[in-house]
């Protein structure tokens, strides 16, 4: 189901028949919302996200790819959530199976510009679907293409924003115990002690080999949600807090504490794919009581 989106952007709406749904921004290959079958959503979109190139948008999934953040020459995250992405009707065979799924097809492929800053060609496809139960699934391939027959290495995350309560009551389980690079302190590489997570200052941290299953409960809205990953061995956690929320223009002062980013990613280890080799990473949510 096509449609037009804030300032005219196309979006894709995805509904399952239970009543969830989900939306796809073509600008970014970008999630945007996720709502269970009750209607509520569950992805933090800022109030002030610009929807407009070359701004990512503030919110939802962004795929960061090439690289991840800073960790490269490129521009902070990369360029494929800025880009404009198309509906691809008749990918290849998925390797999921999304028989009676609500899903769609999103494709990438370098324009010349982008080849001047990262002289790769590449098929970057992206389904989105909506899961049994309400989920949420996402799954990337990422296809070498050069015919110059020379390899090529990138850094990847889905860069998901998860809409809490209070963050202040938020807690994460599956990340004690492992290494981090910690981005506030120089990438240094720290242990994490202890219990779950929770939060009571700005976090910015890579943690490295995680398990598959990772969770984000939400004491007061009485809510988990539940993370798998495949492929996708680091898992950055992301809340900037009240100082760096003020400094952000697309962002509100006080929305810190209703979000929090847990990225399922490819950092520590670059991915690298020599010409017809193709990458997966595969992400699926559910939201439980
Ligand atoms: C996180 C990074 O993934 O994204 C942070 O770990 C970064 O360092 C944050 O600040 C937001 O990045 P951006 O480019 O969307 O403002």
């Amino acid at each position: 189901h096509f449609s037009k989106g804030i300032n005219g952007l196309d979006k894709v709406i995805l509904r399952d028949s239970r009543g969830s749904s989900a939306e796809v921004y073509l600008y970014g290959g970008h999630v945007t919302s996720w709502k269970n079958d009750n209607g509520e959503e569950l992805l933090f979109l800022s109030s002030k996200a610009v929807f407009k190139p070359p701004k990512a948008i503030r919110g939802g999934i962004p795929i960061c790819f090439p690289q991840f953040a800073n960790h490269g020459t490129l521009d902070s995250h990369g360029f494929a959530r800025n880009r404009f992405w198309s509906v691809e009707d008749d990918p290849p065979p998925f390797p999921t199976n999304t028989l009676n799924k609500s899903f769609v097809d999103l494709i990438l492929k370098p324009s010349e510009e982008d080849m001047k800053v990262w002289p790769h060609s590449f098929e970057f496809r992206v389904r989105v679907a909506l899961g049994p139960g309400g989920g949420l699934m996402l799954t990337s391939r990422i296809r070498n293409t050069n015919s110059d027959g020379k390899p090529f290495s990138f850094t990847f995350a889905y860069h998901t924003y998860f809409s809490v309560s209070d963050i202040s009551e938020v807690r994460v389980e599956g990340l004690e115990t492992l290494d981090y690079l910690d981005n506030l302190q120089n990438k240094e590489r720290f242990t994490e002690q202890g219990d779950a997570l929770t939060f009571e200052s700005g976090v910015d941290k890579i943690y490295l080999h995680t398990p598959t299953k990772i969770a984000i409960i939400d004491h007061e809205k009485k809510r988990t949600f539940v993370l798998r990953k495949d492929g996708l061995p680091d898992a950055v956690v992301w809340n900037p807090w009240d100082k760096k929320a003020k400094a952000m223009a697309d962002f509100g002062d006080d929305e810190y504490k209703h979000m929090l980013c847990v990225e399922a990613a490819a950092i520590e280890k670059a991915i690298t794919l020599k010409p017809g080799e193709e990458w997966k990473g595969r992400l699926e949510f559910s939201a439980v009581p």
